[in-house]
């Protein structure tokens, strides 16, 4: 538990309302290994949660009010569980949301107020936004004295996403926020929801390179490329694309368009891909854990059209490293972070080297990271 900053919190909890507060939620941000883009056709993923979080330092309140203030907003907001309204307010909706889909769930929720604080870069494909709707999620749950197991919780997180905010999201972000283990992924089967922790090998290190740049049409295309999936799982005559291989794409050639073809390729590849890197883990093969996580980059490059120049520069820029035995993007794409691969130690010349090469050619530093595993979401009292 990291001491001096749940301080700095408990001093901002004193101004904003008085007092102490009582207890505590936190749920991590994540990164991706492999897998991408491949959770809402129920397929595999690989992701890990790490050391960069959504705390929050709260009271439960006599009322149904709920009365929060986010320290990186600089932001109040408050609202009453009976009178929930949707708003178009940055932070606050994954509040409403969550507090929604609990509600919907028959969950009877109680109110408390709480100070917020993020040290997840925002909006760069660390998935923030899922942890925040998992740290609020456990927040509801102590205030409310309800029990519910992470994967339920990464449910109606995922549902209060979809339905509130309005990103068609997979359950990939929920689930690792709640469901992570230090030193360890969490290989995710997406059609049944079963998880099994695979160890990470030791002389694995993970750095994140965010190329500081965001796109704002990152939702639009997200959802778009969810409705190209969609289309071509019903022309392959499937539930999922998860049920699909490279010989049945290959028969129905005809009756699919080029880029449903590169789209579908994408799933099918990637999917077979989360496979084989599994058992690199288990046999600390990283020159093949960092080769297949290269292929991952261009076939999310190439055929499922979601990277950036700024994400293909860092990419190349990392491989160019010695050191490095792998890079790609993460996440949703378009803008963010990219994730590398490398040996213990080899970490700061690596950082500094991609830095100074990314500005040559962006004029501006990369935020460049090592990331290390972390638990997923807990809460308890103080
Ligand atoms: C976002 C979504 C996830 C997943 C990734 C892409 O992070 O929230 O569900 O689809 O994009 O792999």
């Amino acid at each position: 538990m990291n001491e001096r900053r749940i301080d700095q919190i408990r001093a901002v909890y004193y101004q904003q309302f008085g007092g102490e507060p009582a207890s505590f939620a936190v749920a991590p941000g994540r990164i991706n290994l492999i897998g991408e883009h491949t959770d809402y056709s129920e397929g595999f993923v690989l992701p890990v949660a790490i050391d960069r979080d959504v705390m929050i330092l709260f009271s439960p309140r006599p009322d149904d009010r709920v009365l929060i203030y986010s320290i990186d907003f600089d932001d109040r907001y408050q609202t009453q569980l009976t009178k929930l309204e949707r708003q178009d307010h940055t932070w606050a909706k994954y509040v409403q949301g969550v507090a929604w889909a609990l509600s919907e769930n028959g969950y009877p929720l109680k109110g408390w107020q709480g100070v917020i604080s993020g040290n997840i870069p925002i909006g760069a494909g660390l998935s923030s936004s899922a942890a925040l709707q998992i740290a609020i999620g456990k927040t509801f749950c102590l205030a409310s004295n309800v029990s519910i197991d992470p994967t339920t919780l990464a449910l109606i997180a995922q549902k209060a996403e979809i339905a509130w905010v309005g990103v068609n999201v997979g359950i990939m972000d929920q689930l690792i926020s709640a469901a992570g283990k230090a030193d360890c992924a969490v290989l995710l089967d997406c059609k049944t929801l079963d998880y099994e922790y695979i160890p990470i090998p030791e002389a694995a290190s993970f750095v994140v390179l965010d190329t500081l740049t965001r796109r704002e049409l990152t939702n639009s295309e997200y959802n778009t490329r969810h409705e190209e999936i969609q289309k071509v799982t019903a022309i392959l005559g499937l539930h999922s694309l998860r049920e699909a291989s490279a010989s049945h794409l290959a028969r129905c050639q005809e009756r699919i368009s080029t880029k449903l073809m590169k789209r579908a390729k994408h799933v099918i590849n990637e999917n077979n891909r989360v496979i084989q890197f599994v058992d690199a883990m288990h046999s600390k093969d990283l020159i093949l854990m960092g080769s297949l996580i290269n292929e991952s980059h261009a076939s999310l490059r190439d055929d499922y059209e979601v990277s950036s120049d700024a994400l293909n520069l860092i990419v190349d820029l990392a491989n160019n490293q010695p050191g490095c035995f792998g890079a790609r993007m993460m996440g949703a794409g378009f803008g963010g972070c990219a994730l590398a691969l490398l040996g213990k130690s080899e970490e700061a010349d690596f950082i500094h080297a991609v830095s100074v090469a990314y500005r040559e050619e962006m004029g501006v530093e990369p935020n460049a990271f090592i990331v290390k595993s972390a638990h997923g979401a807990r809460a308890q009292t103080l």
